[in-house]
């Protein structure tokens, strides 16, 4: 089953699987970012964060592989009068070819293999102090059960943001958090919080 088959069958269960509210510390982190105005959602899904974001003055565009999931975001920021621009694709094939003064993500679960690649174009399309802000499911959530992949190859350590990012200042760590996010993610979870600055 392809990504797109896969998170499209999630996104038809629910009006917002993820809940319309964004990821807490993806939203918290907002304070971080004045004069930061040009941001790139990856994995965005539904849009709960590219909404979020569009609505606190952003130039946002996002990028996900489920067109299902990008249909639902533009509903949403017609509604919420707001532009935002989606491109649909697996980001094994994106290009990185602008740069962003932001990049976000939540809970992108890309493949061991796939990342070294993706976090070099993150790294390349940041401009200089621009920020990659993001939430991932650390490997120790295969003992929570308050959602997240199964599978360990698409789980997360500390050491795989530290040994990337050279160009960068990194503020990386491992936490227990209480989610409540729509019907996905509910409950104690383990996750990996990541700041990253380009300098
Ligand atoms: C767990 S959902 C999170 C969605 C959103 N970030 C949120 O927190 O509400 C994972 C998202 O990543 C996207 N995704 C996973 N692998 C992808 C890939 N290789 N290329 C593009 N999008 C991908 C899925 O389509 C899905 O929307």
């Amino acid at each position: 089953m392809s990504q797109q088959e896969f998170w499209n069958s999630k996104f038809s269960k629910a009006d917002f699987f993820y809940g319309l509210n964004p990821n807490e510390f993806l939203a918290s982190n907002i304070e971080l970012l004045n004069n930061h105005k040009k941001l790139l959602c990856l994995g965005e899904g539904e849009g709960r964060n590219a909404i979020f974001f569009a609505k606190n003055g952003f130039n946002v565009s996002a990028i996900d592989a489920s067109n299902l999931g990008l249909e639902k975001l533009q509903n949403r920021a017609k509604e919420e009068n707001l532009d935002i621009k989606t491109i649909c694709m697996d980001l094994n094939f994106w290009k990185a070819d602008e740069k962003y003064d932001v990049i976000v993500a939540s809970y992108l679960h890309m493949y061991k293999d796939e990342r070294e690649e993706l976090f070099k174009k993150i790294e390349e399309s940041l401009n200089i102090n621009g920020y990659f802000i993001a939430e991932f499911f650390s490997k120790k959530q295969l003992s929570f059960n308050s959602g997240g992949p199964k599978d360990l190859d698409l789980l997360y350590t500390i050491e795989d943001f530290l040994n990337h990012f050279t160009l960068c200042k990194k503020n990386i760590s491992e936490e227990i958090v209480t989610l409540d996010e729509g019907i996905g993610h509910q409950g104690e979870a383990c996750v990996i919080r990541v700041v990253i600055q380009k300098i």
